[in-house]
């Protein structure tokens, strides 16, 4: 996965081109084109989303408000970790909150140290695992009915 900006040379750059010219460079394909971008780059930069609304013709700000309002799309760059806190109501009722504010402290600690975060936060309203409750996913792997403790443990082996 690359976090880079965007070069002339980058191959990714072609490809997103090409992403964008399948759709006719259709102003309707703007989430998918980003779901493209995002693929790619793994984040979604402010030139890139510039560039995306010159290539579709849209006002910039409309790119800039889809890429905020929907929680999957990413605007920084993600950490070398990634804990995805389900906060949807089953995982709530069961602990999420704790579980977020355990993740989010590494963050903040991190942050008051000086230190770059190596843990990228998110949220989801509900990852259809809601028999699992509560779920991190963690680095791609499912936590299923996870504790505080548990969660503070595998960061602790991650070093984050
Ligand atoms: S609410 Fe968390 S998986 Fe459904």
């Amino acid at each position: 996965m690359g976090t880079t900006a965007p070069t002339v040379k980058d191959n990714r750059v072609k490809l997103l081109e090409r992403a964008m010219s399948r759709q006719g460079y259709a102003s309707h394909a703007l989430i998918e084109v980003l779901h493209t971008a995002q693929e790619l780059f793994g984040y979604l930069s402010v030139d890139l989303l510039k560039d995306v609304a010159k290539k579709l013709k849209l006002p910039p700000s409309r790119v800039l408000g889809v890429a905020t309002f929907y929680n999957f799309f990413s605007l920084k760059p993600k950490a070398e970790h990634t804990a995805l806190v389900c906060t949807g109501t089953a995982c709530y009722v069961a602990g999420a909150k704790d579980l977020l504010e355990a993740s989010e402290h590494r963050c903040k600690r991190a942050l008051a140290k000086g230190e770059t975060p190596k843990l990228t936060v998110q949220q989801a309203r509900c990852i259809g695992s809601c028999g699992l409750a509560p779920a991190v996913v963690l680095d791609g792997g499912i936590l299923p009915r996870v504790t505080k403790a548990e969660l503070e443990k595998k960061l602790d082996d991650l070093g984050v």
